[in-house]
C-alpha cells in the first residue's frame, strides 16, 4: 500500500487530510512541523508528502533535501491564496503538484490518482524538449527565442499537473495552442480539450452553458442540457477571454474552483467537477482588476501559475523560423518550392507584427497564393500597415440596395481583415465594445457565414 506523509500546523487540516488520503488507499502518518516529519520520514520512507508551506519551523520546500532522490518521492505543496511566487518555484525544484487552501477535495483525488501514473509523462515531455533543440518547435508551437525557451520550461513543469493555469498574452499570440499543449502533456488528454470563449456568448444563457440546466429551469428550457463542465469532464476546460464573463457568473465559477462541486440551473444537486481549468485573457489582469473587469478573488484563484505568451516582435530569430516552417509545410501540400529570398525575410524581421503569430500566419498564406513558384518578390504581397493608422485604411465600397445588416457585415471583416485578425483593434476603430463584436461574429458564424470563421479564425 503507498505511504503519505501529512505536514501541517492545523490539527484541523491534518485530520481531514488523513481521512481523504486513507479512503483513497494510502497509509497515512502525520506531522506537525519539520522536526516531526524529519522523524516519520526515517521510520518509514513515504511515496508521496503532502506538505504546507508555511510551518513553525520553516518552509516545507526544506523537505526536499531530506528526502532521497533516487526514490523519486512525489512531494504535493499546499500553498495559501497569494503565493503565487512559491507555488511556481515548487514546481520549479520538483514539486509534483500543488494544492491552493481551501483545499479541493476532488483535485486532490485526483492528484493522489495520477502519482503511480505520471512517468511516461515525463519521459514525453523529455523527448519534446530534445526535439525543441533539433527541429525549433516543442509540440506545435513553434519558435525557439529564449522567450519562448523559457515558456515551454514552465509549460513542462505544470502540464502533468492538476493546476490552474492563466495565459496572459496579445491577441494572435497563441494562447489556445499553448493551452492544447498544456492538456496534450497532462494525463487528461484522452479526454476532451474543450475552448469557450467567454465573450461569445450571451450574458443570458451563459450559466446554463457553463452548468447545464433542467428541464423546465427557465422558459425555452424544454429538455435537459449538459453544460461545458459535465462535457469536458475528465479533461480540460479552456475558458478564454475570461475578462468577459458576466462577474455574477465569476463569483460561481470561484465558487467550483474552490469545491469542485457545481450544479445545474434549476436544481440544487451539487455534481462533482472534474475539469482541469485554464483562462486566458489578451488583457492585462491586474488592470481587468481595476477596472471591475476581474474579481480581484477569481482572479488570485486562477493565478496560481501564470504563463505570458510573449509578443511576435519580442522573438528574435523565431519571426525567420515560423514563416519558413509555415512556407514549408504549404510547398508540401502543394508539390511547388516557392521560397522566401533574404529581402523579404529581413522585411518580416522589421514588422512589428501587432497581429503576432496569427498576422504572420495570414501573411505567409497570403503570400503563398499571390506568388507563382519560385522566390516570392516583396512588391508582389506587402505587408499590411499598422492598424495604429487606421485612417490609412483600405475602402470598401457598398453598393445602393446592400442591407444595413449586410454592410454592417462587410464592413466588419474589412476592418478585422484591416486589423490582422486582432478583435480589440478591430472593436475601436468600429467604435463597439469587444462583446458586441463577438456576438456578431457568433452570430455570422451560427447563419452559416462560412468565412465568418476563416476570417475570424485563420
Ligand atoms: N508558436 C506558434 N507556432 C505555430 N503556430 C502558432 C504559434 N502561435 C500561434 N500560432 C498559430 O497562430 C494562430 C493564432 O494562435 P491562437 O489562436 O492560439 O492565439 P490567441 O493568443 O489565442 O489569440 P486571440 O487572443 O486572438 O484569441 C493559430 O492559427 C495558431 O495555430
Ligand atoms: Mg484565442
Amino acid at each position: 500500500m503507498p505511504h503519505v506523509l501529512i505536514v501541517d500546523d492545523e490539527p484541523n487540516t491534518r485530520a481531514a487530510l488523513s481521512e481523504i488520503t486513507k479512503a483513497e488507499g494510502f497509509t497515512v502518518a502525520t506531522a506537525a512541523d519539520l522536526r516531526e516529519a524529519r522523524i516519520q520520514i526515517v521510520r518509514q520512507a513515504p511515496d508521496v508528502v503532502l506538505t504546507d508551506l508555511r510551518l513553525p519551523d520553516g518552509s516545507g520546500m526544506d523537505l526536499f533535501d531530506d528526502l532521497d532522490a533516487k526514490l523519486a518521492v512525489e512531494v504535493i505543496l499546499i500553498t495559501g491564496h497569494a503565493s503565487v511566487e512559491s507555488a511556481v518555484d515548487a514546481l520549479r525544484l520538483g514539486a509534483a503538484d500543488y494544492l491552493v487552501k481551501p483545499i479541493n477535495v476532488q483535485r486532490l483525488k485526483a492528484i493522489l490518482d495520477r502519482v503511480p501514473r505520471s512517468t511516461d509523462l515525463k519521459a514525453e515531455i523529455g523527448s519534446l524538449r530534445g526535439e525543441l533543440r533539433r527541429f525549433g518547435r516543442f509540440g506545435q508551437m513553434l519558435g525557439n527565442s529564449p522567450a519562448m525557451q523559457d515558456l515551454y520550461d514552465q509549460i513542462s513543469k505544470v502540464a502533468p499537473t492538476e493546476a490552474t493555469v492563466l495565459l496572459i498574452g496579445e491577441s494572435g499570440t497563441g494562447k489556445e495552442l499553448a493551452a492544447q499543449t498544456v492538456h496534450e502533456l497532462s494525463l487528461r488528454r484522452k479526454q476532451p480539450f474543450l475552448p469557450v470563449n467567454c465573450g461569445a456568448i450571451s450574458p443570458n444563457l451563459i450559466e446554463s452553458e457553463m452548468f447545464g440546466h433542467e428541464r423546465g429551469s427557465f422558459t425555452g428550457a424544454d429538455r435537459q442540457h449538459k453544460g461545458y463542465f459535465e462535457r469536458a469532464s475528465g479533461g480540460t476546460l479552456f475558458l478564454d477571454e475570461i475578462t468577459e464573463m458576466p462577474i455574477e457568473l465569476q463569483v460561481k465559477l470561484l465558487r467550483v474552483l474552490e469545491t469542485g462541486l457545481f450544479m445545474r440551473v434549476g436544481t440544487n444537486r451539487e455534481i462533482e467537477a472534474d475539469v482541469r481549468i485554464i483562462a486566458a485573457t489578451n488583457r492585462d489582469p491586474e488592470g481587468a482588476v481595476a477596472d471591475g473587469k476581474l474579481r480581484a478573488d477569481l482572479y488570485h484563484r486562477l493565478n496560481v501559475f501564470p504563463l505570458e505568451l510573449p509578443p511576435l516582435r519580442n522573438r528574435g530569430k523565431d519571426v525567420e523560423l515560423i514563416a519558413l516552417s509555415l512556407l514549408d509545410q504549404l510547398n508540401a501540400s502543394a508539390k511547388t518550392t516557392k521560397t522566401f529570398p533574404p529581402e523579404v525575410l529581413a522585411n518580416l524581421s522589421a514588422h512589428h507584427w501587432p497581429g503576432n503569430v496569427r498576422e504572420l500566419k495570414n501573411y505567409v498564406q497570403r503570400a503563398f497564393i499571390m506568388a507563382d513558384d519560385g522566390p516570392i518578390s516583396t512588391s508582389a504581397v506587402p505587408l499590411q500597415i499598422s492598424p495604429t493608422k487606421p485612417a490609412q485604411g483600405a475602402a470598401i465600397s457598398i453598393p445602393v440596395g446592400t442591407s444595413l445588416a449586410d454592410a454592417d457585415r462587410q464592413l466588419i471583416f474589412a476592418t478585422l481583415e484591416q486589423c490582422s485578425g486582432v478583435k480589440k483593434h478591430a472593436a475601436d476603430i468600429l467604435g463597439i465594445s469587444l462583446k458586441t463584436l463577438y456576438n456578431r461574429l457568433e452570430e455570422y458564424s451560427a447563419n452559416g457565414t462560412r468565412e465568418a470563421m476563416e476570417t475570424e479564425r485563420s
